[in-house]
């Protein structure tokens, strides 16, 4: 297929989807295309074209069919710890607060309404159905959907059995999955309590109408979008944020994952700021829970003092589901500067060190965050606005945050040595699960994503490690080490160009960095292209040279600088003499 078909293929896809093809992924693209033409004796790449692009049963199938081909399906329950405990914490018992006092008023049955949108296989909208029954000790008595929709069929389709295998319960704590599903063999399948509320249902996030009213899509009370918008061009990532405006009730919230909404106009939205996470809500206000609600910043679950535990753990013994008392969700401050002890300090800007407090103004500007002087006054004044006349209860809620926020660094800190222990031994599944703890816990923490690319790079899982290695460069696009995994993942899989050009960006940003040199000369030596091969051979000699000798040089297997010059000498000589 040459470039100018894949580049209509790439427009048809966003346009119908929202998915964006990234460069390094066209070669894998095209081969998928052609899959399904061989499926469908087609031959020629036009009639494959026009095949997707009539508005027909048979094109509305065959979409059906390369959706499974083009999308990551990738979940697990409980999906980002600091996420769900924001959930189970403030955001539903805000959401059921509000509700109740609807039933007081009205005398109906209270309902609850949540929609993951992208929800994979399932395991984000049980999650949601296991929190519910965790916090509604009456939740007969409620009307609650939970609604999960999707475009890939094949992952609706396991959704809706709900059977699922250890690896979905790779951060889940072993009592909550004993309560809640029930093991056959190897596999596992849920509760039929949970079941009751959860619905699946296909629908396409970029072509369908929302708010949908005949398919009860609409006035929803929670709206979770995670790690969908991260495949997605960022003008569907904008249409598809009018249509949940809309979708929500007026005060409702949108979670996102982490940094997914960057670079977005949220101007309708008011976005409120976790440690945890960020939520988006609908921003008319009029709603008695809103007014309710501190300003912008919090801290959650810091009095209880026992964070971890209480979500991932969701402690089948307790009995009452604990609702956290609303002195416990008064803001509270980290005046420390936030410098974490997980490399995440070299990695923030020092105004971003500051915890950030900024709403989402009307304007297109990048909202900046308070200075700390403002955020103090901020932070000691009451919600009417006024200073605070007690602020000594203030003074300890951030202390007490201190030392909180100190044990989390701890835990931070040995999770992260944990999991690169663990890679060391090749005990990968261990790695893995600490290294998503520690993004739990740290959601910019760069080392523990780029371990994880390393880890599932080593585990020959490409496409994982491709993508962790984009949030580390989310995290920070100045290290040279995601790319030059990136640069071997391509050249693994055959797409040398992209490899090449992965290679020149690394020398282009660290033009120290010998590895890169050496790799671009072994893929023009393998060219036959000597000259350049020979260029970057001896450019990579001339910075050995100024290394100590006994330097090691980590991307080359540990090897010494001087053992490393050696070797690159006698292949200039080779070289030379060919
Ligand atoms: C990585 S999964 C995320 C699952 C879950 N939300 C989570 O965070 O674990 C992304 C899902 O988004 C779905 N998706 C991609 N494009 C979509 C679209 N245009 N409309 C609806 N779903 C879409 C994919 O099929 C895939 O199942």
């Amino acid at each position: 297929m040459n470039d100018r078909h894949l580049e209509l293929f790439i427009q048809l896809i966003a346009n119908n989807l929202g998915l964006h093809i990234r460069p390094q992924d066209r070669t894998a693209l095209s081969q998928k295309i052609v899959l399904r033409m061989k499926n469908l004796n087609l031959s020629i790449p036009e009639k494959y074209y026009q095949l997707l692009e009539a508005d027909t049963e048979q094109s509305q199938k065959e979409w059906r069919k390369l959706i499974v081909l083009l999308t990551t399906t990738e979940s697990y329950f409980l999906r980002d710890v600091g996420q769900f405990k924001l959930l189970e914490k403030v955001i539903l018992p805000q959401i059921i607060e509000y509700k109740n006092q609807l039933k007081e008023a009205s005398g109906l049955n209270p309902s609850l309404r949540i929609w993951s949108a992208g929800c994979s296989t399932g395991e984000e909208a049980y999650s949601l159905a296991i929190l519910l029954e965790k916090l509604l000790p009456d939740w007969e008595n409620w009307n609650i959907l939970i609604l999960g929709t999707d475009i890939n069929e094949e992952a609706l389709e396991k959704a809706k059995q709900g059977i699922y295998s250890p690896w979905s319960f790779r951060l889940v704590n072993p009592g909550l999955q004993q309560q809640y599903f029930n093991q056959h063999k190897n596999e596992w399948i849920i509760e039929q309590k949970l079941v009751k509320n959860v619905k699946f249902r296909y629908g396409n996030l970029v072509k369908d109408e929302y708010p949908n009213i005949s398919d009860d899509i609409n006035n929803m009370d929670l709206i979770l979008c995670r790690n969908v918008f991260v495949y997605f061009e960022a003008q569907y990532i904008a249409l598809v944020l009018k249509k949940f405006y809309n979708t929500l009730r007026a005060g409702g919230y949108l979670m996102t994952s982490h940094a997914e909404l960057h670079g977005q106009v949220l101007d309708q939205f008011r976005a409120i700021i976790f440690p945890e996470s960020v939520i988006y809500q609908r921003s008319e206000v009029g709603q008695k829970e809103v007014s309710r609600m501190p300003p912008y910043i919090y801290n959650i679950g810091e009095a209880t003092n026992n964070s971890q535990q209480e979500l991932v753990g969701l402690d089948p013994n307790s009995s009452a589901p604990e609702k956290l008392a609303e002195t416990e969700i008064k803001p509270t401050a980290k005046l420390e500067p936030r410098v974490s002890p997980l490399g995440e300090d070299s990695l923030l800007s020092p105004t971003l060190q500051m915890p950030v407090l900024f709403p989402i103004s009307n304007t297109t500007e990048t909202p900046k965050p308070l200075k700390v002087r403002e955020l103090v006054d901020n932070i000691l004044r009451s919600s009417d606005g006024k200073p605070e006349e007690n602020n000594t209860v203030n003074t300890r809620q951030i202390s007490s945050s201190l030392t909180v926020e100190k044990e989390r660094q701890r835990a931070g800190i040995n999770l992260l040595q944990e999991a690169e222990a663990f890679c060391k031994n090749k005990t990968y599944f261990e790695a893995i699960k600490k290294a998503e703890q520690v993004i739990d816990l740290y959601p910019h923490n760069f080392k523990a994503y780029y371990l994880l690319a390393e880890i599932y790079a080593n585990l020959g899982k490409y496409e994982q490690a491709i993508n962790y290695c984009h949030q580390a460069i989310q995290v920070d696009s100045l290290s040279v080490f995601p790319y030059h995994l990136l640069a071997h993942i391509a050249e693994e899989n055959g797409d040398v160009e992209a490899a090449k050009n992965l290679l020149k960006k690394i020398i282009y940003l660290c033009p120290s960095f010998i590895s890169a040199y050496l790799d671009l000369g072994n893929i023009y030596a393998g060219e036959g292209n000597v000259k350049r091969a020979k260029k970057m051979y001896a450019t990579s000699c001339e910075l050995l040279k100024t290394l100590p000798p006994d330097t090691l040089i980590e991307q080359q297997g540990k090897i010494t600088a001087s053992e490393l010059l050696k070797y690159v000498k006698a292949i200039l000589v080779k070289l030379s003499i060919q």
